[in-house]
C-alpha cells in the first residue's frame, strides 16, 4: 500500500534545508531558477559522501568495475544513434484557462474528465510530443556553430567510449564502467522540491556481460543496490521493487527494476535497474561504422556485449537521505527540563559533520585549547565542526539539527580536577540516544573512524 502524502513533513524539510544550509534555489535573490538548486555548505558534504560512497562500493571495492568522466557536450550524432534526438519526450498538454504547461500524467481525473492539477481548469489541449533534451551551439561565429547538446544522461558517453577503455583496462567480459556526473533535461514541470529538477547528477554503472548473463545480472544489481541503500540509511521498509510491465519498458529492454522511496510526497522512483541488452552498443556500431565488438578469447567468437544499467540519482538520493533522517522528538535542555528538537538521524557514514567538538566554557582558555587540539587530532580523519558559543545544550541542538551524530565536550574533569582517573577523557554524546561516556582523548580517532566508515 502506497504511504499517505504528508506535504506538511515536506514543507518542514525544504524549510530546514534552507535555513540550515543544506539546498537553496538557485539564482535566489534574481527570483530563481525554476528546475535548478544550489547546495550549500552542509549539502555539498552529504552529496560528496554520498558520492565517495558509491564510488568506493561500485569501482574501488571491486575487480570488474572501472570509472571514466565524459564531456557534458555531446555530439548530435551520438543522440541520434541513441534515439533522444527522435525519442526523448514527454506527452505535453496545455491548460488554455491557467496557461500552465503539463505532463499528461498530471492531469487530474475527476469522474472520467481530465482537469488542470493547478486551477481545475477542463479546456486542454491536445497531447503533443516535447523533447526534453537542451540544445546548445558550438563554434565562434554563427557560421562555424553547429548544434551539440547537453547530455540527457551519463550513460552514451560509457557506450561510445566502450572500445577505448576495453582496450586500455584489459578486461574480460563481464565488466563495468562507472560514471558520476551532471545531465540535463528540459522537464515540462519540475516540482517535489530536488526530486525532478533540469540539472542533475546520475551515478551510472553500464555492466557489460555476454547475453545469456543478462536476466541474471539483473537480479544480482537489483539487490546490490539495495544493499547500497541500507548501507547508507534508508530503511528497507521505505524501499520498494517494482518491476516494470512490459507495456511500460522501453522496447530493447529486457527486463527493468525501478527501486523505489517512501517520500512523504508519494512512492516515487529512485534508480532504475534495466537489462538494456545489446541495443546501444548495436546502435552505435551501425551509425558509427566502427566495431564496438567484443572478442572472447575462449570461445573465439565476436559479438556485441549486452549490458545491465544501475543508473542512481545522486540529488534524488540526497533528498530520500534527507527525508529518511529528519525526525521531531523531545530533549532536555539545560535545565534538565524536556523540550521539542529537531534531529536528521543521518547515518554517521553520510552525515556531513561526523564530531562537534566544544569547550564547556568559552572564556576559559585551558578548556579552549584542549578543544581547539582535539579538534586538530581529528581533522586528518573527519569532517569537524568547533563551536563555542552558547549554552551546551544549544550548542547539542545546532549539531542535532544538522544531524552531526557525536559531539565531544572539553570540560574541567578532562584535567583530572575532581578525579585523576578521568584525566585526558572527555565526554562524548550520542546524537541519537543522547547518552554521553566518557572516553579517552588517545581513543577517539580509533573510537569515531570505525563507526563512521
Ligand atoms: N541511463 C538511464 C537513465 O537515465 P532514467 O530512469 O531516465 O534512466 C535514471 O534516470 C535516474 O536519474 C532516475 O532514477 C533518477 O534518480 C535520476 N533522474 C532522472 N531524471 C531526473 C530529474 N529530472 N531530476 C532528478 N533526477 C532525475
Amino acid at each position: 500500500m502506497n504511504p499517505p502524502i504528508d506535504s506538511q513533513r515536506m514543507e518542514k524539510i525544504v524549510s530546514l534545508c534552507k535555513r540550515r544550509g543544506f539546498i537553496f534555489q538557485s539564482s535566489e535573490i534574481y527570483g530563481g531558477l525554476n528546475g535548478a538548486w544550489d547546495y550549500g555548505p552542509l549539502g555539498v558534504e552529504l552529496k560528496r559522501n554520498l558520492k565517495n560512497y558509491w564510488w568506493r562500493t561500485m569501482v574501488h571495492e571491486r575487480d570488474d568495475v572501472v570509472g571514466m568522466d565524459g564531456a557534458i557536450l555531446t555530439h548530435p550524432a551520438v543522440l541520434k544513434a541513441s534515439g533522444h534526438v527522435e525519442g526523448f519526450s514527454d506527452p505535453m498538454i496545455d491548460c488554455r484557462t491557467c496557461k500552465a504547461h503539463l505532463r499528461s500524467d498530471q492531469l487530474v481525473d475527476k469522474k472520467g474528465v481530465r482537469q488542470c492539477p493547478n486551477c481545475g481548469g477542463k479546456d486542454l489541449t491536445e497531447a503533443r510530443q516535447f523533447n526534453l533534451m537542451f540544445e546548445t551551439h558550438v563554434g565562434a561565429s554563427a557560421e562555424e556553430s553547429s548544434v551539440a547538446y547537453l547530455r540527457p544522461e551519463t550513460a552514451q558517453s560509457i557506450f561510445t567510449q566502450f572500445k577505448n577503455i576495453l582496450e586500455v583496462s584489459r578486461k574480460k567480459l563481464p565488466f563495468g564502467i562507472a560514471q558520476i556526473g551532471k545531465a540535463f533535461r528540459n522537464e515540462i514541470n519540475p516540482r517535489n522540491f530536488t526530486f525532478r529538477s533540469r540539472e542533475f547528477e546520475q551515478m551510472e554503472l553500464e555492466y557489460f556481460c555476454r547475453p545469456e548473463q543478462g536476466m541474471e545480472l539483473l537480479e544480482y544489481w537489483k539487490e546490490e543496490r539495495l544493499k547500497f541503500y541500507e548501507n547508507i540509511g534508508l530503511s528497507r521498509a521505505n524501499l520498494h521493487v517494482l518491476n516494470v510491465p512490459d507495456e511500460d519498458r522501453a522496447f530493447y529492454s529486457k527486463g527493468t527494476y525501478d527501486i523505489e522511496y517512501d517520500f512523504p510526497f508519494g512512492r516515487q522512483e529512485l534508480e532504475g535497474v534495466a537489462y538494456r541488452t545489446d541495443y546501444d552498443l548495436s546502435q552505435h556500431q551501425k551509425a558509427s561504422g566502427k566495431s564496438l565488438e567484443y572478442f572472447g578469447e575462449e570461445t573465439k567468437e565476436r559479438f556485441i556485449p549486452h549490458v545491465v544499467e544501475p543508473s542512481a540519482g545522486v540529488d534524488r538520493t540526497v533528498l530520500a537521505m534527507i527525508c529518511e533522517a529528519y525526525a521531531e522528538d523531545q530533549a532536555p535542555n539545560d535545565k534538565g527540563e524536556m523540550e521539542s528538537r529537531i534531529v536528521l538521524r543521518f547515518s554517521p557514514r553520510m552525515a556531513p559533520v561526523k564530531c562537534a567538538v566544544f569547550p564547556l566554557l568559552k572564556n576559559k582558555e585551558q578548556l579552549v585549547a584542549k578543544a581547539k587540539e582535539i579538534v586538530a587530532l581529528l581533522r586528518p580523519h573527519m569532517a569537524v565542526f568547533y563551536d563555542e558559543s552558547g549554552a551546551i545544550g544549544r550548542r547539542y541542538r545546532r549539531q542535532d539539527e544538522i544531524g552531526t551524530p557525536f559531539g565531544v565536550t572539553v570540560d574541567f574533569e578532562t584535567f583530572g580536577e575532581k578525579d585523576q582517573a578521568l584525566r585526558d577523557t572527555v565526554t562524548l554524546r550520542d546524537r541519537d540516544s543522547m547518552k554521553q561516556e566518557r572516553v579517552s582523548i588517545g581513543e577517539l580517532v580509533k573510537f569515531l573512524s570505525s563507526r563512521i566508515r
